[in-house]
């Protein structure tokens, strides 16, 4: 390239307690280019970007920034030199308004009072201009994920940028807000931002970037140009290993299994405000998928499975006894666990330890037992989840805020299934989660249901409905308008039924 960089890392470093997480990092961005960060949860893509924020100082090495004589020391020194950084987690004031996250840093004022008209209009503005649409004056609390990732993105564009990163933007949006943001950032690139784009789906980068960089253990392996490059090549630049297949073996699929035809979880003629009637079986031993678009009443259905949403109708029942009891506590006790899709937010303690996180909400006390044993058992069961799930640092006392996002997304999933619930039901199960520990999530949920357990996937990505489910459901409209076997689920067929296009009906 022959235009100065936007952004030089010259060997830079940074250590943790215990960990070097980035070591002797060289790396140059180009103004006008979309540059992927990829590797593996915890090879140090994040503490990258926090190092250009300002938020995090590097041990040693240097971060310049070309042409902007700003020597970047904190947050402050990154947005006078126009760098903007959105994070992996979301980071706004829940109590305020959209229109306030988006122009905190700008607030119109009038006779020392915050001029709200003006607010309001100038947020609106911003919206209509990245063609997001949203009620500014709603607070952030009433929005949903994707909805405040897009919030995001707003306020960081909401004064001239420079250089723009975004730690996995997409992971809550759908389809048509992703092609919207992609469209934001081709428009940002021909004005010559440049641009830091994280993410563990290579078909997005595939679309979007340029150039890739991919980190292994805090290290440069190499940068590579994006369309001279396959995906086998990336993923074993990736992980430094090969991987043949994603997904588990078909012949640890489908029959062969005992006491599989028992149903676990059996639902009769669910309704819950405009879903419904929905009625689904998941038996023992099996991996059923729940496919559909979004809006197609995927999510509310599970949220009325977790007790989150009231039936307006009909049943659930688990090993053939009804859920009585209402509400989230109801579903728990009657041996259904759900992994929710909004994990981050919802789900972790940050400051709390790994231990701690994965053993909220159990009642394992038991008196008779003594306390030392019963810490005991709690340690052996905690350690044992963190081996099954790799999780890193695999240290049961390490606080999660120290975490790298895909192995904060291990432990909640480690929460939930050391319930040992009858019914597990993943929600978008492996969002931000690598290549390599996908397939071994994969293959534990396969392990799982060995042991009889029942298992419901929800997943926007239809690979990952087709690669693990023994069967699919899906949705449209707020019903399920067809059933697939296992060895019918293809793209094609999945998505012909979830958009309405041919008329088959449910079996
Ligand atoms: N504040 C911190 N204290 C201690 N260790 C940390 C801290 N922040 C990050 N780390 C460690 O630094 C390493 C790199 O983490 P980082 O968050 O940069 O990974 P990442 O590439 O973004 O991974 P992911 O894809 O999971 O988000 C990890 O080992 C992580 O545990
Ligand atoms: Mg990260």
């Amino acid at each position: 390239m022959v235009a100065a960089p936007a952004v030089e890392f010259r060997e830079l470093s940074k250590r943790f307690p215990g960990v070097l997480a980035l070591d002797r990092v060289s790396w140059t961005l180009a103004p006008g280019e979309i540059h992927a960060l990829l590797g593996e949860n915890g090879a140090g893509k994040s503490t990258l970007l926090r190092i250009l924020a300002g938020d995090h100082r590097p041990d040693g090495g240097e971060l310049v920034l070309p042409g902007t004589g700003v020597d970047v020391r904190t947050p402050a020194d990154a947005h006078d030199a126009r760098v903007r950084v959105i994070y992996q987690e979301p980071n706004l004031l829940m109590d305020r308004s959209v229109a306030e996250n988006v122009l905190i840093g700008a607030l119109p004022a009038r006779r020392h009072l915050v001029d709200r008209r003006r607010l309001h209009e100038l947020a609106a503005e911003q919206a209509r201009r990245l063609g997001v649409d949203i009620d500014v004056t709603t607070r952030v609390r009433r929005l949903g994920p994707a909805a405040r990732q897009l919030v995001e993105i707003m306020k960081a564009l909401a004064s001239d940028v420079r250089v723009l990163a975004l730690d996995e933007p997409t992971s809550s949006l759908s389809g048509r807000e992703t092609e919207r943001l992609f469209a934001i950032l081709r428009t940002l690139r021909s004005d010559g931002v440049g641009i830091v784009y994280v993410s563990h789906r290579l078909e997005e980068v595939r679309e979007i970037a340029d150039r890739a960089t991919v980190m292994r253990d805090g290290r440069v392996v190499g940068t590579v140009s994006v369309a001279s490059t396959t995906d086998a090549e990336l993923i074993r630049m990736m992980i430094g290993r090969q991987i043949s297949t994603v997904f588990a073996t078909p012949d640890t699929h489908g029959d062969g299994r005992g006491d599989r035809g028992t149903p676990r979880l059996a639902v009769t003629e669910l309704r819950t405000g405009s879903v419904g009637p929905v009625s689904l079986t998941v038996r023992a031993g099996e991996v059923v998928g729940i496919a559909g678009l979004v809006g197609s009443g995927r999510s509310k259905l599970v949220r009325a499975l977790a007790g989150a949403e009231p039936l307006t109708g009909g049943e659930v029942r688990v090993d053939g006894r009804p859920v009585r009891s209402r509400g989230p506590s109801g579903a728990i006790a009657a041996g259904i666990a759900v992994c929710p899709e909004d994990r981050r937010a919802l789900a972790l303690v940050p400051d709390r330890s790994v231990r701690e996180n994965i053993l909220l909400g159990h009642r394992t006390v038991r008196p008779r037992l003594g306390f030392l044993r019963v810490r005991r058992r709690e340690v052996d069961r905690v350690e044992r989840y963190l081996r099954l799930l790799d999780i890193r640092p695999a240290d049961p006392e390490a606080r999660v805020r120290t975490l790298s996002g895909g192995n904060q997304q291990k432990v909640v999933l480690a929460r939930w299934l050391a319930r040992e619930p009858s019914v597990l039901i993943l929600d978008e199960p492996t969002r931000g989660i690598d290549v390599g520990a996908k397939s071994e999530i994969y293959a534990l949920i396969r392990r799982l249901t060995a042991d009889g357990l029942a298992v419901l996937v929800v997943s926007s990505e239809l690979v990952e409905v087709i690669g693990l489910a023994d069967r699919v459901y899906v949705m449209r409209g707020g019903r399920v308008a067809g059933e697939v076997p296992r060895a019918e689920a293809t793209e094609e067929s999945l998505l012909t039924l979830a958009l309405g296009t041919n008329q088959r009906s449910r079996p």
